[in-house]
């Protein structure tokens, strides 16, 4: 499948962003709203590099590395001269993410982006199926709200459990076929969400092009499910990285045109059949 990906952004930015707002919905689940300065706007699947360390006297060494972290909701660009609040949702994974999850609103924060490829929209008269698993369920909102209007759009979420579901209200709101699964059946239905996506695409209905961020994993089994069906696939891969811009190879991975691609300049967003899955965890 060609990728003739949406343009993005050429120069992103390196700005101090205020933290608006820090609400605790889960446990260890956190939607972070930072107001940015001359925000450009960002595509759906875009991503920032949040550094996490405070500005004072740790400055970048406690993390020394920003942290990877998708554009939930705030795709549109500030007024001129002023500020955008863009949303964030995330899970407490280590060092770096508690230290997102205590900031206070009205403290400071370094920020790099917009960063990366955006997912290829949906195609009018196609039947999407975004799949989110885990932390991957926030880089698709912004897509899931732009195809309502001229696609059938089913949007899974799944998580270990209830709890570690995210935003399901906002895709709810959005007035999209909201699918959720957990493994341990707290939430929806009880199982995986590839097991709710094979019964979908049995389902009579317009083509399926599938759009997938999770674990990998998870996108391998929707990558394996579109490639014995035919089927368009997308996929937001969220390897651990460095930089974010190139620099470090920190992010590589194996693609089937040959060596390797790097996830933060090239990705996240690639079509499934262009990654080497097989070695990928
Ligand atoms: C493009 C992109 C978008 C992302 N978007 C989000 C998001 O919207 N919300 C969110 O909560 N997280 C997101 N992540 C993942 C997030 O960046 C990592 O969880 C975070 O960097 C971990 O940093 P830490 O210091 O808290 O943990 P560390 O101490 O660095 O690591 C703690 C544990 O988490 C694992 N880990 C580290 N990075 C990742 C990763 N990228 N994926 C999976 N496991 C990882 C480590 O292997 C380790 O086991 C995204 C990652 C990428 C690449
Ligand atoms: S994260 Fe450094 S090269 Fe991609």
């Amino acid at each position: 499948m060609t990728n003739s990906k949406p343009p993005v952004p050429s120069r992103p930015l390196r700005v101090a962003a205020e933290v608006v707002e820090n609400a605790v919905e889960g446990p260890g689940n956190h939607r972070l709203v930072l107001a940015i300065p001359g925000w450009p706007g960002a595509e759906p699947g875009q991503f920032v590099m949040l550094s996490p360390g405070g500005s004072s006297e740790a400055e970048r060494t406690d993390p020394l590395l920003p942290r990877p972290m998708a554009v939930y909701r705030g795709h549109a660009a500030a007024p001129p001269g002023g500020r955008a609040e863009v949303e964030f949702l995330l899970k407490v994974a280590g060092r770096g993410t508690r230290l997102l999850a205590d900031l206070a609103p009205g403290q400071s924060i370094r920020l790099v982006g917009p960063l990366g490829s955006a997912f290829v929209p949906v195609a009018p008269g196609k039947r999407a199926i975004l799949v989110g698993g885990g932390t991957g369920i926030a880089s698709l909102y912004e897509l899931a709200s732009r195809g309502t209007e001229d696609a059938e759009v089913h949007v899974i979420l799944g998580a270990r459990s209830d709890g570690d579901l995210m935003g399901v209200d906002d895709f709810m709101a959005l007035g999209v076929n909201c699918h959720i699964t957990t493994e341990d059946g707290s939430r929806g239905r009880k199982g995986r969400v590839t097991d709710t996506l094979g019964e979908l695409l049995e389902a009579p209905g317009p083509p399926a092009a599938l759009f997938a961020c999770g674990p990998t994993p998870m996108m391998h089994a929707c990558a394996k499910i579109a490639f014995e069906r035919q089927l368009e696939c997308q996929v937001s891969l969220e390897n651990n990285m460095a930089c974010g811009f190139g620099v470090c190879l920190g992010c590589a991975v194996p693609v089937h045109s040959g060596g390797y691609s790097l996830v933060c300049r090239a990705g996240p967003v690639y079509s499934a059949d262009q990654v080497v899955w097989e070695g990928l965890s």
